[in-house]
């Protein structure tokens, strides 16, 4: 069924446990994340980046490939088409115009002030439509050296003053992660994403879940992070499946390509799912 995140995450939080925001990129990566969540029933998160909507066709494109496969699959596990990262208002006015159940307003580049006011417009538009919004606080990583000065620590005042201002339903505050791969260690602020959980009191979302150890994962879920969003590990297990599959095989069929990598896709979805508790939780 497709849903808004509302209550997958009400429950996470209440149950102690994260549900999997996983990226999607392509028809094929749509279903096998699909066919392994409902194998394992758990809810989930489908997150799209503006870069895969543009790369699959449109925001239309999308939630025709989602809900044609959610049919033709009889998918029955919560499932959310959650637009990650949305850099305007007007990009998730066309997610929620579309089908999208949820967005993401990133306007964490912008000063306090104007991410208060974008995210609000966000929200009051989406409330309508019984659309879910998140929204980031800080500034989280996008290099590949999670020591690099990017990174910018959620401040906990101005946690409460989005939170409280906009009335968004999830907050993704910057705790140390960043997306993609990781140069040194990972190094979350873990005092402050208790802090943050404690003041907002709303569900918490982990950016940048590549390479962030098993160890921390689960100390996070402990203070309240409740939706942790993965997308290079993925990539990585699907792309060294195909890339050996292709250098022993000779073969062009593209459908036999892509398929190569199934496997050790959902191999690592299934850890995931392990890790962050969500079985049997749909
Ligand atoms: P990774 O690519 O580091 O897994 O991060 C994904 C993400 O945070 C998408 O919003």
């Amino acid at each position: 069924m497709l849903v808004n995140m509302k209550e997958m995450l009400n429950k996470a939080k209440e149950g102690k446990y994260a549900v999997p925001h996983l990226n999607i990129n392509n028809l094929e990566w749509t279903r096998f994340i699909l066919e392994s969540c409902e194998e394992h029933k758990s809810p989930v998160i489908l997150g799209v980046s503006e870069g895969a909507i543009k790369y699959m066709g449109g925001y239309k494109t999308v939630y025709n490939i989602v809900s044609g496969l959610m049919d033709d699959l009889n998918i029955t596990i919560p499932v959310s088409l959650h637009l990650d990262h949305g850099s305007s208002y007007e990009s998730c006015v066309k997610a929620i115009d579309n089908g999208f159940t949820s967005v993401m307003i990133d306007a964490s580049k912008y000063s306090l002030e104007e991410n208060v006011s974008i995210t609000k417009q966000v929200v009051d538009y989406a409330k309508d439509k019984n659309v879910t919004v998140e929204a980031e606080i800080g500034h989280i990583g996008g290099s590949e050296d999670s020591t690099n000065s990017d990174i910018a620590y959620a401040n906990v005042l101005d946690a409460v003053y989005l939170v409280n201002n906009t009335h968004i339903d999830f907050l993704a505050p910057a705790l140390g992660s960043v997306h993609g791969l990781y140069k040194g260690k990972p190094k979350l602020d873990f005092e402050r994403m208790k802090k943050i959980s404690e003041e907002v009191n709303l569900p918490l979302v982990l950016h940048g879940g590549t390479g962030i150890f098993d160890d921390q994962i689960k100390k996070a879920i402990s203070l309240g992070i409740c939706k942790i969003n993965i997308n290079t590990e993925l990539q990585i297990a699907w792309s060294n499946a195909v890339r050996d599959f292709v250098s022993k095989n000779d073969v062009y069929d593209p459908r036999k390509i892509i398929k190569s990598g199934e496997v050790a896709m959902k191999d690592c979805i299934y850890k995931k799912l392990l890790l962050f508790g969500s079985i049997d939780k749909a």
